[in-house]
């Protein structure tokens, strides 16, 4: 099975790669290491340094025999795709597009996209939001990726391959790059360890439903294995305020400093809690890392690999 993994240098990706690789697969990355990184790349697989709004994407797909495609590669940043509209459609929309359109064209079988709960269902009415929460995206980002839900199931209708939507939770864990905007746990670790000031925008009482990558990534296989199709939260269906996490990693990495309090910025969600029952009522799967276990694990990472 040869499976093509964009992102693949990436937070998420990386980890599916390995595991992909424990499987047995051929696994082929796309990245254009612009917030990935190159030490996050099993060696065992084929890599493209290329981006997903190339032309030359169809070599890729010429040069293998694509089955399966993970798209996670994509410009993260709520904030700029706010700031730099432009370049976040132009990543978001059409790069992935050109992924789909590749796709179709060279038949491959299954595609399986890194949507977002968060930035699809907007500020929540129900708690928690199931998969059939209106979606009210409340940023460009947002918006692109229930854009991309959508041509996928066009795309489905039209050309015959199969499609599942991973809408995540918060995600976080080891390799989480602590330079983008979009992680608060491997922001909030990169700063413990490095004894600096850190600021929290709001009262930190806002919440977010925050799901370990090793989880993430077993919800993932069991889509894949079990070949289940639709849209899927993965999550724990349980949130934590961004001050509980600040406390539990202030104590794992011995943090002795107060945060510093800002005022909220504009658009941030209050609350976030996603359910995750239509994945396990389809799979078998639930999240089994508590968030103690999950901080410990990654503050740990950090501390081999970030000082
Ligand atoms: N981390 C989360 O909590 C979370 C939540 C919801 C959705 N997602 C989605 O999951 C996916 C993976 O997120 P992540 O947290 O691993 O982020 P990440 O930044 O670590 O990974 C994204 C990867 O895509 C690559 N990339 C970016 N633009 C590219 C381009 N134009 N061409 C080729 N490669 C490009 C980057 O170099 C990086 O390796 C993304 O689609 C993201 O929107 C993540």
């Amino acid at each position: 099975m040869n499976v093509l993994v964009t992102g693949g240098a990436g937070f998420i990706g990386s980890h599916l790669v390995d595991r992909l690789i424990e499987l047995g697969k051929n696994v082929i990355i796309i990245d254009n290491l612009s917030s990935g990184l190159k030490t996050n790349l099993n060696s065992s697989a084929i890599f493209y340094k290329m981006d997903i709004r190339s032309l030359n994407l169809k070599k890729v797909f010429q040069n293998h025999e694509i089955d399966s495609v993970f798209h996670f590669a994509a410009q993260i940043d709520i904030r700029k795709s706010l700031s730099e509209i432009e370049y976040e459609i132009d990543v978001n929309v059409k790069g992935s597009v050109n992924l789909i359109v590749n796709a179709a064209k060279y038949g491959v079988a299954e595609t399986y996209f890194a949507s977002s709960g968060g930035a699809i269902y907007g500020e929540q009415i129900e708690y928690p939001a199931t998969e059939d929460h209106p979606t009210e995206p409340e940023s460009p980002y947002g918006i692109d990726k229930l854009t991309i839900e959508k041509y996928l199931f066009c795309f489905k209708k039209l050309y015959g391959f199969n499609t599942s939507i991973f809408r995540f939770s918060n995600v976080y864990g080891p390799r989480q790059n602590p330079q983008s905007e979009a992680g608060v746990v491997s922001i909030f670790a990169n700063r413990m360890l490095k004894d600096k000031k850190i600021n929290i925008y709001g009262d930190g009482n806002q919440t977010r439903d925050f799901v370990y990558i090793r989880d993430v990534v077993d919800a993932m296989v069991e889509v894949y294995e079990q070949k289940t199709q639709g849209i899927f939260n993965i999550s724990t269906g349980k949130e934590a305020t961004v001050n509980e996490i600040f406390h539990i990693l202030a104590d794992e990495l011995k943090y002795g400093r107060e945060p510093i309090y800002l005022e909220a910025r504009p658009g941030e969600l209050l609350r976030s809690l996603l359910s995750h029952d239509k994945l396990k009522s389809a799979t078998g799967w639930e999240p089994t890392r508590d968030m103690r276990t999950g901080l410990r694990e990654t503050g740990e990472w950090f501390k081999e690999n970030f000082k």
